[in-house]
């Protein structure tokens, strides 16, 4: 089966979909800086892909500690997966900063990651041969999208560094895959909200200090970490008034890059721009209650002044990743909230380490 180098691999969407490849009967390399993940995920991504010692985990799934700006230790990837007689055929590619507000604040380190990351990585896979890509990309950077549900043609208008980046990264790979007709295989998969967990609780989400984002804010009041949620406005146009946003089960975006990956390695070379959402738009008010019900009491919330960059609707046209790919989301916002507690409760500290 084929071999892949999976950078970013121990972070949150990163290590589900480690667990979905492994599955598949996919060999991983794992490439991580471990600056906000654990190698705890990865031992745990292992145990889940019911892989045994005996099976040799070395194998089937190989550590790299490194960044994707170091092309030294790039190089050695793919020149050892050479020597071992199975190349690297694939790159899916999480490595990057995601934070909007710290990609306000330090820009110039969201473009050398983000950018200048995804450069060094494509430099070494040109050198190797290796031309199938997965990009991790995200609806960030449709901006304030000027229509709901949002289609792949919508307008890219980032509002911040850290879509600008994404951005910016997809243009480079359409520009690459123009200027060698017939070589590439690329598909930019633009997130919308990744959220939940594993069925099992044995990973999750797992965010560096306070969290920015709203479920794992809401997972942490819940177990008890945080005091309480701050709802950032309640006076938007929306039916409860609260934001509406696309949630989608971390399971769900695991298959749907396994479905993408599959989809470039058996038709011809193509670049595949494609949301990767529910194209069911769920409230604030909606996750506290549900998270609520899941967790067998009410999540203390407050709801105050809004957050700036926030947009009240956003949510995706997923209709072509079911076209391409055959792909849907199958996941529920109960099953999202279930599947989130039971990581939450079961690790109330997260992994307990980076690194
Ligand atoms: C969701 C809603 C907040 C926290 C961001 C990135 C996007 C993607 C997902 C990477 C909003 C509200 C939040 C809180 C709240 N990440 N909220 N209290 O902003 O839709 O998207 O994360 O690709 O790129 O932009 O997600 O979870 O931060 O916010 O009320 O403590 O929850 O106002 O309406 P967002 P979010």
């Amino acid at each position: 089966m084929a071999k892949l180098l999976i950078t970013g691999g121990a972070g949150f969407i990163g290590s589900h979909t480690c667990v979905v490849l492994l599955e598949a009967g996919y060999d991983l390399v794992v490439l991580d800086d471990f600056s906000n993940s654990s190698s705890r995920a990865l031992d745990r991504v292992i145990a889940l892909a019911g892989i045994t010692p005996s099976e040799s985990s070395a194998k089937r799934l190989v550590t790299v500690p490194g960044s994707i700006n170091n092309s030294l230790v790039l190089e050695k990837v793919f020149r050892e997966a050479i020597e071992t007689g199975q190349p690297i055929e694939g790159v899916i590619h999480f490595a990057g900063l995601k934070a909007v507000g710290e990609s306000v604040a330090d820009p110039l380190r969201y473009w050398h990651v983000n950018v200048g990351g995804s450069i060094s990585l494509i430099n070494v896979m040109a050198a190797f041969s290796c031309h199938t890509l997965v990009f991790s990309s995200s609806a960030t950077l449709y901006g304030y999208p000027d229509q709901v549900p949002i289609p792949e043609t919508a307008p890219i208008q980032p509002i911040n560094p850290y879509g600008h980046s994404k951005a910016a990264v997809e243009r480079l790979l359409n520009d690459l895959a123009a200027s060698a007709p017939g070589q590439w295989r690329i598909a930019c998969l633009r997130y919308f909200n990744p959220v939940g967990a594993h069925a099992s609780g044995r990973i999750g989400e797992d965010p560096l200090g306070i969290p920015n984002n709203l479920f794992p804010f809401v997972s942490q009041v819940a177990v008890g970490r945080r005091e309480r949620l701050q709802i950032f406005g309640g006076d938007w146009s929306t039916p409860d008034g609260t934001c509406v946003r696309d949630y989608i089960h971390v399971m769900d975006l695991a298959e749907g890059h396994k479905a993408a990956l599959d989809c470039l390695l058996t038709e011809a070379p193509q670049l595949l721009t494609l949301n990767l959402g529910s194209g069911r738009g769920i409230s604030v008010l909606e996750v506290v209650n549900a998270f609520g019900q899941a967790c067998g009491q009410p999540v203390p919330h407050t709801i105050v002044d809004r957050r700036p960059g926030d947009a009240a609707i956003t949510v995706a046209d997923p209709s072509e990743a079911l076209r391409r790919l055959g792909w849907s989301t199958r996941r529920s916002l109960d099953d999202i909230c279930r599947d989130g507690w039971a990581w939450q409760s079961a690790n109330p500290a997260g992994y307990g380490q980076r690194g």
